[in-house]
């Protein structure tokens, strides 16, 4: 899928007041730092669309993006951010668990993780919370230009495992770099198919 274009809509610390049509969406979600902003930059190909930093706790909102005039891209505040104060971080924990209790337009979440790190398990946790909600998520490998390809593997094998014990199956993954604009394909494409389907 080509991005013809990408615009950024509007910023909102309350679900109800995001945008109202029947757009379908994908959110990006996963620790702060982790690459959620630079991976929405990397897709559109806009460099500064979302607001990225080398500081945790840089995006604090929920971040609406209009691409090809016809879904969206949401662009959401890390969790488990442990120097933010405890009332900053009760309030991202709970619009972000509103977003995917709420958001009725939400077609799939993509939890990022950074293939640097063992399985975390706040990162399990997440999984298994929007699992128990049935709320259909993949997810996203980040930073993959820092480690050689073994080690990926090697990485990607961990998840594996530890996710096995829960489910059924590996939920579908994608292994990106937003330094090396890997993975964009494969996510566009994914996403894509949803759109078309
Ligand atoms: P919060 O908004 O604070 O939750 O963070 P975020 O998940 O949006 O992370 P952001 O995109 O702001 O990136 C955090 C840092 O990681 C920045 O310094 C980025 O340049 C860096 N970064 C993001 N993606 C990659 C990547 O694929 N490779 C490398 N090497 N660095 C990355
Ligand atoms: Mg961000």
């Amino acid at each position: 899928m080509d991005i013809k274009s990408a615009e950024f809509i509007v910023s909102n610390s309350e679900v109800s007041k995001c945008p109202n049509n029947n757009l379908p969406e994908y959110a990006f979600i996963g620790r702060s730092n982790v690459g959620k902003s630079s991976l929405i930059n990397m897709l559109t190909g806009k460099k500064k669309l979302a607001k990225t930093s080398g500081k945790p706790g840089k995006t604090q909102l929920i971040n609406h993006f209009l691409i090809n005039k016809n879904w969206h891209l949401v662009d959401l505040p890390g969790y488990g951010y442990a120097r933010v104060s405890k009332s900053t971080k009760k309030t991202f924990q709970k619009f972000i668990t509103q977003y995917f209790e709420k958001r009725k337009q939400l077609v799939c979440g993509f939890v990022l993780v950074d293939i640097r790190h063992d399985p975390q398990p706040i990162d399990l946790e997440f999984m298994q919370w929007l699992g128990e909600n049935l709320i259909p998520f993949s997810i996203v490998f980040t930073k993959a230009d820092k480690l050689k390809p073994k080690a990926i593997e090697n990485h990607i094998e961990s998840y594996k495992t530890i996710l096995l014990e829960f489910w059924e199956d590996m939920p579908n993954y994608f292994v990106t770099s937003s330094t090396k604009n890997m993975g964009k394909d494969e996510l566009l494409g994914y996403i894509d198919n949803i759109n078309q389907s």
